[in-house]
């Protein structure tokens, strides 16, 4: 029997929408399509899955519960909310800033003005939270998107977040990461790392569930 059977599990995915103004908003690039996997192949085996998804295109996969946010506050508070559980996967790309206030009223062109500044604040980190968090899961899985020097910003997150795992991978590499059914991660916990792919996500998901069931075992 997996050693995911029965336990609960809460997975974040997907981007975050930080509005701006009724028609607009700064979001990113992220698919959601990795979270889901990772939510979808913890379900078929046995996990009491809770998803919660940032704006995504994509299908709930089955047995899991999912919960539709749109802005990093309301993914933070919707996973605050399903704490307590035994792992917590933080695969969202959650936007590091959002606007200081949202403007009830559509942001008109100013004549003259060639030139826009938006005043930006720093959004709630929720996977550190999550990891420092009374009510802490056992284990506490982050994900780094980097374009570079991958394993130093990795490791540097696993430490600063106190996280048990860190999935990296590097974007703006073609066929990889971003809306890509393929992925390439590299999983990094404080003894050593694992290579998980090239491969489906599908796949990629199944590998990096072997690592965390090893640690719950
Ligand atoms: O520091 P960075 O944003 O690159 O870290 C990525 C990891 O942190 C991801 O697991 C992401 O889900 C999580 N994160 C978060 N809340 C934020 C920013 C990032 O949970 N506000």
């Amino acid at each position: 029997m997996s050693a995911l059977a029965g336990r609960r599990v809460v997975v974040s995915a997907g981007p975050t929408f930080e509005d701006l103004d009724p028609v607009r908003f700064l979001g990113n690039r992220s698919s959601g399509k990795m979270g889901f996997a990772v939510a979808s192949a913890a379900a078929a085996r046995g996990a009491d899955v809770v998803l919660v998804a940032g704006p995504v295109h994509l299908p709930t996969p089955p047995n899991v519960t999912r919960i539709d946010v749109r802005s990093a506050a309301q993914m933070h508070a919707a996973v605050t909310a399903a704490l307590p559980c035994d792992v917590y996967i933080g695969a969202a790309a959650v936007a590091d800033y959002t606007p200081v206030s949202i403007s009830p009223n559509k942001l008109k062109k100013q004549p003259g003005q060639d030139t826009l500044t938006l005043q930006l604040v720093r959004t709630r980190d929720i996977l550190a939270e999550v990891a420092s968090h009374p009510k802490r899961p056992r284990l506490v899985v982050g994900f780094a998107a980097e374009t570079h020097d991958v394993e130093t910003y990795a490791r540097g997150k696993l430490v600063a977040k106190k996280l048990d795992l860190i999935a990296a991978n590097r974007v703006g590499v073609e066929g990889s990461g971003f809306e890509s059914d393929e992925n390439t991660l590299v999983a990094y916990d404080a003894n050593g790392a694992t290579t998980l792919g090239p491969g489906a996500k599908s796949d990629i998901a199944g590998g990096l569930l072997d690592l965390i069931e090893a640690r719950l075992a």
